[in-house]
């Protein structure tokens, strides 16, 4: 079931940030001088329900609720939501927490189904005696699981948007759209969300929220981390408010006719520089991922696609000769290259552009570009079982790359 955005709700909504757009631009006296928002005492869900990774027969649900609650999903794949789905570790149903993943698995492919979510406070707990405040409960949303053999699968990639919240419904509703339709089964936030990973307050704020008023109740996000996000203290949070197939920022899956490819390009700079306090291991982890590479492109899914499509933040070509830029040609190049990839999605430069394949890489690659107005892209990527279709649009809607690719 696909929801319709009306125009005026699309108005409603831009406005709303063109306001928050005016406030930033006070100068920090009086900003300060504003009265605080009250945070309200009582129970609530702070944000959500987003949806991360679908597949045929899977889907993660998410949701951060104010105080400890015990939460659960109700669904159903037709009109009653007659089954619960909670999330569990080590025999024990999740509870007393704020940050939930469910993930419903055993569902059927190919078909709406409708859920909502509950979330009833814990008030107190002596020793195995929980006492329950009043529960939660959200509307009734939908979403669409893929046939296992779907003929179509449709993303959009933002990148680099760098702690512009508005950039994330301006770039959706110009180009994500086809009259009130929408035009994509899944969003790729292609890594720099941020410029450094502060606070749970900054991940809902400018990054959650904007997802769920746009589209995340229905439809999912995949966010590819960047090297930004492994900056700031909240860095290492991050994975627990999203969901992947492997758990790990590296991963892949088939949707429809594609296998979605996605790689950690880490930092930018050596991992002794004074910047990362002797915190980081990039090196190590980019060999990991070269061992898993290894096996994931001899893997029969993989090797069964139509298509194969790579995400990652940073370039191995084309993107400078730093050392994350040069490790990760060093690590992935050999093996992207017998990979039979069909085309490469990138961000980091800031600046758009598109490379044929050439001596270095034998499939193209294109770069979004950046944060700034008049710099900024939405890669709409469209594939059916004999072409792929990419088109880059660049923020005033003028197409600034464009590949059309057929099945080999
Ligand atoms: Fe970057």
């Amino acid at each position: 079931m696909k929801e319709n955005i009306t125009p005026s709700s699309r108005r409603a909504f831009l406005g709303k940030f063109t306001k928050i757009g005016a406030l930033t631009l006070l100068p920090p006296t009086a900003v300060s001088a504003l009265p605080t928002e009250e945070v309200p005492e009582k129970n609530h869900v702070v944000v959500g329900p987003y949806l991360q990774n679908i597949s045929p027969d899977e889907a993660t649900i998410m949701w951060i609720t104010h105080k400890n609650s015990f939460s659960w999903v109700e669904y159903g794949d037709r009109n009653n939501l007659n089954k619960k789905f909670f999330s569990y570790q080590n025999g024990l149903i999740q509870a007393n927490n704020r940050v939930n993943k469910i993930t419903l698995n055993g569902i059927k492919s190919g078909q709406a189904h409708r859920y909502r979510i509950v979330s009833t406070e814990i008030l107190e707990v002596k020793g195995s005696q929980y006492k329950f405040g009043e529960p939660l409960v959200s509307e009734i949303y939908s979403f669409n699981t893929p046939a296992v053999e779907d003929e179509e699968f449709k993303m959009v990639v933002i990148n680099d948007h760098h702690e512009r919240p508005q950039t994330i419904p301006q770039l959706l509703y110009r180009f994500g759209y086809t009259g009130n339709e929408r035009d994509f089964d899944m969003v790729v936030f292609n890594g720099d969300v941020f410029d450094n990973s502060d606070s749970e307050e900054q991940l809902i704020e400018q990054f959650l929220k904007p997802c769920v008023d746009v589209f995340a109740k229905q439809v999912p996000f995949l966010f590819v981390q960047g090297n930004h996000e492994v900056r700031g203290a909240f860095s290492r949070h991050l994975p627990e408010y999203l969901g992947f197939t492997n758990n790990q920022y590296y991963h892949s899956f088939t949707r429809g006719p594609v296998r979605v490819l996605v790689l950690d390009s880490g930092e930018d700079k050596t991992d002794d520089n004074w910047e990362y306090g002797g915190l980081v291991a990039f090196d190590q982890y980019r060999e990991t991922q070269r061992k898993w590479l290894e096996k994931e492109i001899e893997s029969p899914e993989f090797k069964a696609a139509a298509f194969r499509v790579l995400l990652i933040h940073i370039s191995p070509w084309h993107s400078g000769d730093w050392h994350g830029t040069l490790h990760c040609r060093e690590v992935f190049g050999p093996l992207l290259n017998k990979a039979n990839i069909d085309i490469q999605l990138s961000g980091h430069t800031h600046r758009f552009t598109t490379h044929e394949p050439d001596q270095d890489h034998n499939f193209p690659i294109m770069i979004g570009g950046g944060p700034q107005e008049g710099q900024r892209t939405l890669i709409k990527f469209l594939a059916t079982g004999q072409k792929l279709q990419v088109d880059m649009y660049k923020d005033d809607g003028e197409i600034v790359g464009t590949y059309t690719i057929n099945r080999k």
